[in-house]
């Protein structure tokens, strides 16, 4: 079936920080006022929430792991992502992960997002579509 998926709409926005943090395993500790508008949710419904409450079933799963490697081993990891909103759209981010230590040990991360540019975004598209075609073959 090719049907086009009538939720499966693009939600598009200027400007502003998308900012969240979470604990060590990816519980939403705070949502920035931009992060609760862009994503469609209070941040009563975000807080408390695993982080992937805003994952996009086509983003690769490799994607996800090269980010929490990076993160956990106490880098940084930038990267363009695809999120849902509560309303089943979807938008995109420039995204920066980091992570937040104190005396030498992961409190927990911090992302901070800008609207991803249209060259961005269509430079990733055949990327994350051929990682993902790849994972559902496997
Ligand atoms: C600080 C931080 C921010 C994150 N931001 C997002 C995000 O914007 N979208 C997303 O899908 N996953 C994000 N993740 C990754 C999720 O924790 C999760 O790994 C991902 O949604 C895939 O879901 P899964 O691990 O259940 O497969 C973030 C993780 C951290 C630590």
């Amino acid at each position: 079936m090719n049907r086009p998926d009538p939720l499966d709409e693009e939600y598009t926005f200027e400007d502003g920080l998308i900012v969240s943090s979470t604990d060590p395993i990816g519980i939403i500790t705070y949502a920035n006022r931009k992060f609760c508008e862009i994503a469609g949710y209070t941040r009563d419904e975000l807080v408390g929430q695993n982080h992937n409450i805003i994952r996009h079933h086509s983003m690769p799963k490799v994607a996800f792991k090269e980010l929490w490697d990076t993160i956990k081993a106490g880098k940084e990891w930038t990267g363009i992502v695809k999120n849902l909103r509560k309303d089943g759209k979807y938008y995109w981010v420039y995204s920066h992960v980091t992570p937040i230590e104190k005396n030498g040990q992961i409190q927990g991360y911090t992302a901070a997002r800008r609207p991803a540019s249209r060259n961005e975004i269509e430079e990733i598209i055949p990327i994350y579509a051929n990682l993902l075609a790849a994972e559902i073959k496997s």
